[in-house]
């Protein structure tokens, strides 16, 4: 399974339940990966979409522990349940957020990373693959600037 973060400079993800600097070109990026595959994604993380809402046009696996339904996505109450669901699909990525990432992290076999070249302070963190010697970056692309701020869209595959 595939995974797709944006990371700042101390792999740093999120700061009180959203992304403290989000650039344009990431989330573009971002659609663009995404866009007809079916996603899992926390239920914090999808209280900071636009309106709470899922996301358009993707296949959405809320994983929550609450007896809740959300209309336009398919809820789920486990990892196993997360990943029963998943096998439905031809194509699913892990979007966040931390705690997805670290409990489907034994699932997850490439990551698709915006590494930010920016240090704001975060309470979540992605795992840093390049301390991680199971873990290689295969594809890295230029750096890119954005508002003044550089950042560089990378792939990472485990060895
Ligand atoms: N930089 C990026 O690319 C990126 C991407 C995504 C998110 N983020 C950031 O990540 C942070 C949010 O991460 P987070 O860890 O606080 O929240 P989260 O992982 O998005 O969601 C946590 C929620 O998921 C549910 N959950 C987690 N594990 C579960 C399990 N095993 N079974 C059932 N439900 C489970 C629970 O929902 P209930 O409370 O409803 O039970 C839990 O409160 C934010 O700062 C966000 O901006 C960053």
């Amino acid at each position: 399974m595939d995974a797709i973060v944006a990371v700042y400079a101390d792999w740093g993800i999120g700061d009180g339940g959203t992304q403290p600097v989000v650039l344009k070109a990431d989330r573009a990026h971002f659609r663009e990966l995404t866009k007809g595959a079916a996603v899992i994604v926390g239920r914090r993380t999808l209280g900071d979409f636009p309106g709470g809402k899922p996301l358009k046009g993707r296949d959405n696996l809320v994983v929550t522990r609450q007896d809740i339904e959300i209309p336009g996505a398919r809820v789920v109450h486990s990892t196993e349940e997360a990943l029963a669901a998943a096998a439905e699909y031809e194509r699913c990525l892990v979007i966040g957020g931390a705690s997805i990432y670290r409990q489907f992290f034994p699932h997850i076999n490439r990551v698709f990373i915006t590494k930010i070249d920016l240090t704001p302070h975060s309470d979540s963190f992605f795992p840093n693959l390049d301390e991680d010697p199971a873990w290689v970056c295969t594809e890295s692309g230029p750096w890119l600037e954005e508002d003044g701020l550089r950042y560089q869209f990378c792939t990472y595959e485990r060895v």
